[in-house]
């Protein structure tokens, strides 16, 4: 309990902070997977109690989501648009916050270890380019302050990354 009230109270701090790091980190450099790896790594490393962080990404021709750069587990490679939580994410193209994975219809679990799950879009020009996708162990981990929080994270990725 103690702990969450913690992680509540200083997060958008923590997100403004991660914002700073973040374009450091991808200062200079504009390629997709690069810019990416680096995105996900800083998230997994960074944010508490997550035990998946990474990206899917639209297929070319095809137009599935593809695994991309992560943190985590081994994961399911390709999830067609509309399906599971980061398929819906997509097809929606808004961010989607799942509190209880296992309440969620059609979620695709990748790690057991997984309760709750949040997937915010990456488009730019009105493109849909990808998904980035967060998993916990704790349920109801994410709330609408990680929804903006990483959302101006992935405005930063898509304004310094080549798509
Ligand atoms: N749970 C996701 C699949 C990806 S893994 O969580 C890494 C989904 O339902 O789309």
């Amino acid at each position: 309990m103690h702990e969450l009230i913690e992680l509540q109270t200083d997060k958008s701090e923590a997100y403004a902070e991660l914002a700073t790091g973040l374009r450091a980190l991808l200062s200079g450099e504009h390629d997709l997977i690069a810019n990416a790896a680096n995105f996900a790594a800083l998230l997994y490393w960074s944010l508490p109690q997550l035990n998946w962080a990474g990206f899917y990404l639209v297929e070319p021709g095809r137009g599935d989501l593809l695994l991309g750069p992560f943190q985590g587990k081994p994961a399911c490679v390709r999830i067609p648009i509309g399906r599971g939580v980061c398929g819906t994410a997509a097809a929606r193209r808004e961010t989607v916050v799942v509190p209880d994975v296992h309440a969620f219809p059609g979620h695709i679990a990748c790690d057991s270890a997984s309760e709750s799950e949040i997937v915010v879009p990456v488009a730019k020009d009105g493109r849909l380019v990808g998904v980035l996708d967060l998993d916990s162990p704790r349920l109801a981990r994410f709330d609408d302050e990680d929804a903006r929080g990483l959302e101006a994270l992935v405005a930063a990725f898509v304004a310094a990354t080549d798509l």
